[in-house]
């Protein structure tokens, strides 16, 4: 694999400064409340094998710019809490899903459904179908009318901050936070509007071909893009905001980048190969992108001086994804290599 030195070429696609920033703590916090978030962390880290996510240092990557790590995916996380609580569950998938994903999340005991389509269809058949059956939706998306699973959900992103907190002293000045339909993002907002004593600058990372959240920043109102072609960043891969996210990030996020699947498996080998840091990092396709941001900006003065990221800076990026799907994690380990 060539040196850190082919990093100094990694660009963003877009960069986009928030001008209607202005991070309340209160104001975040009545989106997602104060209570849900320390009962989440009441409940999950009382929770069988709980681990605090760790913190780990990205001192190679600091040595040739900057940071830090963390896993996720909704439908696996609802099908193991089914099986926990011994309850039926089904899972709607689109037709872009892989056939890994869907082989995890059934060793748990779910039946999957494919649905022709993206993931909008297959949200839209889950909600058509459960309404029809009676079935009861643990979706993170909200909207108007849904909002209380999404929030809980948020509440438990939120947590990944808590553990942060108690893991280091040090101010952190930035966090790059991955986005889909945003819940995660605004979940670890609300976490650091109650767990942290400064606020850092938000950065908002999507892929290009789905920034959605870029979209209705720029816009100052929910937009709805249309995907042409499925980025490699499945998880990530929404055309239109939850409803709740966008409250809190049109004013908490200082600024909205979006990346390309170019550098994707090379940052997957990278943290793979402690080309990163000290410690061997399994990061899926969806905790490379914080990285490949992170570097974008410091290769971009215009950005960077807008979001002060300096020789100061204490960086956090939050990678939410381990090797979940196998096969993908191996292919692009090799192609990473090359
Ligand atoms: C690994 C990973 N990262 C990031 C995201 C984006 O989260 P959200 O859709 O809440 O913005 C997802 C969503 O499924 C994911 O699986």
């Amino acid at each position: 694999m060539k040196s850190l030195k082919s990093i100094k070429n990694w660009t963003l696609t877009k960069s986009l400064k928030n001008n209607n920033f202005s991070f309340k703590r209160n104001y975040v916090l009545r989106f997602v409340p104060s209570l849900l978030l320390t009962n989440a962390f009441k409940s999950i880290s009382s929770w069988k094998n709980y681990k605090p996510t760790p913190l780990l240092k990205l001192d190679k990557l600091q040595k040739n710019i900057i940071s830090s790590a963390t896993a996720g995916n909704h439908g696996r996380s609802v099908a193991w809490g089914a099986k926990r609580l011994g309850l039926k569950c089904k899972i709607f998938v689109s037709q872009y899903v892989s056939d890994t994903r869907v082989k995890e999340i059934k060793k748990f005991g779910a039946e999957v459904i494919r649905v022709k389509g993206d993931y909008e269809n297959s949200l839209n058949e889950c909600k058509k179908l459960s309404k029809k059956n009676n079935w009861k939706i643990v979706q993170d998306v909200s909207t108007k009318d849904y909002k209380l699973v999404p929030q809980l959900t948020m509440a438990g992103y939120s947590i990944m901050i808590k553990e942060i907190s108690k893991q280091t002293n040090q101010y952190i000045t930035h966090i790059f936070l991955q986005a889909g339909v945003g819940g995660m993002a605004a979940g670890v907002v609300t976490g650091v509007a109650k767990y942290f004593k400064r606020i850092p600058k938000i950065i908002i990372v999507e892929p290009d071909r789905a920034d959605c959240v870029l979209q209705s920043i720029k816009h100052n109102k929910l937009k709805k893009i249309k995907i042409k072609k499925e980025s490699i960043m499945g998880g990530m891969s929404c055309n239109e905001m939850s409803y709740i996210p966008w409250q809190i990030l049109k004013k908490t996020s200082n600024c909205c980048v979006s990346v390309s699947d170019r550098n994707i498996a090379k940052t997957v080998a990278m943290l793979k190969d402690k080309k990163l840091s000290k410690n061997s990092i399994i990061g899926g396709e969806c905790s490379a992108p914080g990285i490949i941001s992170l570097v974008g900006v410091c290769n971009d003065t215009k950005i960077k001086k807008i979001i002060e990221l300096n020789e100061n800076s204490n960086v956090l990026v939050i990678g939410c994804e381990g090797n979940a799907d196998v096969k993908l994690y191996k292919q692009l380990l090799s192609k990473g290599r090359k």
